[in-house]
């Protein structure tokens, strides 16, 4: 067992040097990124900016993660306030997650109907937090770039994601909902969280799949007209040295080569590496699950009760967590070369918060790589800022609108 540990140790370790020339790669990719070069890091502008924290208003929200389906009503008070008015949750079944594009939309609306049918004045200028790769034009509309977190759903790649959701609530007959605001899980955090406390100047999500993005300063988006939201989609960053096991996890998704870091990284996929690993290194004697991919998740993981099977799971949920630390660290140093300011991240997701130990190897991995400026760096966790994030962002095109 010992041997065993020891080379799971190895193949999963990341050292300070490692995680330096990754810092260096990461900013490679980013500045190729926003010139429109080939780049592992697509560096999507979203179209907005950060709120004010006067932004008022209610607002419907449909917010589609990579498990669940949540729609609210939500009222932003105009001096950084919000309340989630009401609330439903609705797992996505598995079946739609690789179907046909109709039968999503069509759930979506449906879901959304049978929310405003159980509630009443439920407010009708509409957010919808889609928490995939788009290529945006306007904080309205976007173009489904690729498919990520397993789900493949014919026809909607290259698509307008707005006219879809557009069309298929006037299908349900609730063509009285107006899509003002078309928006990543991430940069809906950020809005949320900044619109809380203007400290905030980045935002991560490390839930099913993992993606942050930024307020980009230096690169001045014509198109844009103003400073906008970068959505890294660094899920898919490249450059990180792959194993055997992260080969044989990638070859069998949907999106061979993509989302790599995303692979290494995200709950999604972390309770698969784990099992890959026991697979080969126990067999799968006395647990039936090690047999069913995706049989182990996340959430079981934090709950591991055998110390054997914790010391292989270990290693690689490190690597994880200083991986995120590494990418939160570029991201920032991008934005704040000598770190003259203190900068303020949003976490959301469950492994920061719930799996033991995860949040310190985060913070212990920040601090290893800039060392003595550790504390310019506050990372904390928010919960479920991507449905109220996107009403916020409808409150700004509403003052777009407006102003223009
Ligand atoms: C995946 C998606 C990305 C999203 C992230 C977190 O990486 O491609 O858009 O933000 O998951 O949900």
């Amino acid at each position: 067992m010992k041997k065993i540990l020891k080379n799971i140790g190895r193949l999963f370790e990341l050292k300070t040097a490692d995680l330096l020339g990754i810092i260096d790669r990461f900013h490679q990719h980013m500045a190729a990124g926003l010139r429109g070069e080939k780049s592992s890091l697509k560096m999507l502008p979203a179209y907005v900016g950060l709120p004010s924290g006067t932004e008022k208003g209610r607002y419907l929200v449909c917010d589609m993660g990579g498990t669940n389906v949540r729609v609210m009503s939500v009222e932003l008070s105009g001096n950084r306030r919000a309340r989630v008015e009401s609330a439903m949750r609705c797992p996505i079944p598995l079946p739609l997650r690789r179907g046909e594009k109709e039968a999503l939309f069509s759930f979506l609306a449906r879901v959304i109907g049978d929310f405003t049918s159980a509630w009443p004045r439920i407010p009708t200028p509409f957010a919808f937090t889609f928490s995939y790769p788009m290529e945006q034009k306007s904080i309205n509309s976007g173009i489904l770039i690729r498919w990520t977190k397993g789900f493949n759903v014919r026809g909607v790649e290259g698509k307008e994601v707005g006219m879809l959701i557009s069309q298929s609530l006037k299908g349900a007959r609730l063509s009285h909902i107006h899509l003002r605001a078309l928006i990543n899980d991430t940069v809906a955090t950020l809005l949320y969280a900044s619109y809380q406390n203007p400290a905030y100047d980045m935002a991560v999500i490390l839930g099913t799949g993992t993606n942050a993005c930024y307020p980009e300063r230096k690169v001045n988006f014509q198109s844009t007209g103003r400073e906008t939201i970068i959505n890294l989609e660094w899920g898919n960053f490249s450059e990180l040295p792959a194993n055997d096991y992260d080969k044989l996890l990638d070859v069998n998704t949907p999106n061979p080569g993509e989302q790599r870091m995303e692979k290494m990284v995200s709950g999604m996929y972390l309770g698969e590496l784990v099992r890959l690993v026991l697979l080969e290194t126990q067999g799968s004697k006395g647990h039936p699950k090690l047999n069913k991919p995706y049989g182990l998740t996340a959430r079981q993981l934090v709950r591991l009760e055998a110390e054997e099977i914790k010391a292989i799971a270990h290693p690689i949920v490190v690597r994880s967590a200083r991986i995120l630390a590494a990418a939160i660290t570029a991201v920032i140093t991008w934005m704040d070369s000598d770190l003259k300011n203190i900068h303020h991240v949003a976490v959301d997701g469950s492994l920061f918060t719930g799996y033991p130990g995860y949040r310190k190897i985060v913070e212990a991995t920040v601090e290893e790589l800039l060392p003595r400026q550790g504390d310019k760096l506050i990372i904390s966790p928010v919960k479920s800022a991507s449905g109220i994030g996107a009403a916020v962002a409808c409150a700004m095109s509403d003052f777009a609108a407006k102003s223009f």
